[in-house]
């Protein structure tokens, strides 16, 4: 079968890390997709960079427009992240009947519903296990492992720059604004630190959790956010002395009146699994009604973990690309069966 052509758009961390473990796991990956997948182009603004990962296995172009208008390109991934840009590729693309691939959590999180909708009267796929949780398959996980459950909650530490940051200020007593700085040299944090800080970034992944969990509307504006900057060392400390540890957790819940949605610091109690997860990891819990509480962890973000997420959607989507649109997955089922609208 002819292998699936991938567009690349913006080959930073996250693309490198894709480039490199599709080459390196190639024929691993073919067996298992059933077909070849190749990045046949590349945009990026910097052509040098890009050319110094890439050689000369991909045609590697500045302007990301010359992929889309491609007929030969059957997937795009979406790596540049944000609202602005980004967004206009992405719809672009799949006006142009490509499925999509992002990472890219804020821009689904505010615009999922009208991307899910222009995607499915297109019948192309838009996936984006790389948005949650980095390398950890917690999409997966919800829509297929756990597909037999009513999901009665999920709760997680999904942002690993707050959870490296409360992990040092413990271990280490060091200050908040030394280990954020750490945080970004190590490649942790958002372009824009306070996305990390305020909770921004685990409310955007906690919105798509509960679209995915809940079979509602991606609502982030209805997401209750408290980030970790009004924590200091003593509440630590005194948290610590009570048996507590400090975790930013996204959580998202049925209740009597809808759905909840909410990210904040919370005390969980030392002895607890998730208590304990430290540094930059990430760690999901998801209660179903059937299976009980599972747990997920891992990296939740860097070059070759959320590669991995990356490729899994490639594959899927080189796994169902022949198939007639109406039997493909829908990339959410949260069409118009709401269960209530998330709340503050
Ligand atoms: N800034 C994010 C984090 C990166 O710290 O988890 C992965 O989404």
């Amino acid at each position: 079968m002819k292998p699936i052509q991938v567009g690349l758009l913006g080959i930073g961390t996250v693309g490198s890390g894709t480039f490199n473990v599709l080459e390196r796991n190639q024929d691993e990956i073919r067996r298992r997709a059933g077909r070849g997948i190749e990045i046949a182009m590349v945009a990026d603004l910097d052509t040098a960079r890009a050319r110094s990962v890439v050689g000369d296995k991909a045609k590697v172009v500045g302007d990301a427009r010359e992929i889309i208008a491609n007929p030969d390109i059957d997937v795009v991934v979406e790596l540049i992240g944000g609202y602005g840009i980004a967004k206009a590729l992405v719809l672009e693309a799949i006006a142009a009947g490509k499925h999509v691939v992002t990472a890219n959590k804020a821009l689904l999180a505010v615009h999922g519903t009208e991307i899910f909708k222009a995607a499915a009267e297109k019948g192309v796929i838009v996936a984006f296990e790389a948005a949650v949780a980095g390398g950890i398959p917690i999409i997966k996980a919800l829509r297929e492992g756990l597909t037999a459950n009513e999901i009665q909650w999920v709760a997680g530490i999904i942002n690993g720059t707050t959870n490296f940051i409360l992990s040092e200020m413990r271990d280490k007593g060091l200050d908040f604004d030394v280990v954020l700085k750490e945080a970004q040299r190590l490649g942790y944090a958002e372009a824009d630190p306070t996305f990390d800080i305020e909770g921004v970034d685990a409310a955007h992944k906690a919105t798509l959790i509960s679209a995915i969990a809940f079979g509602i509307p991606v609502q982030f504006d209805k997401a209750y956010v408290e980030g970790i900057t009004k924590l200091s060392a003593a509440d630590i400390r005194y948290a610590e002395q009570l048996g507590y540890r400090i975790k930013l957790l996204g959580i998202t819940k049925r209740a009597d009146k809808g759905i909840e949605l909410r990210v904040h610091p919370s005390l969980v109690p030392a002895k607890r699994l998730i208590a304990n997860v430290e540094g930059a990891m990430n760690a999901v819990v998801v209660h179903g009604d059937a299976v009980g509480a599972t747990l997920y962890y891992g990296k939740g973000a860097g070059s070759e973990p959320t590669a991995s997420a990356v490729i899994a959607d490639l594959v899927d989507i080189a796994r169902l690309h022949d198939a007639d649109p109406a039997h493909r997955v829908p990339p959410l089922a949260f069409q118009s069966h709401t269960l209530g609208a998330a709340g503050k």
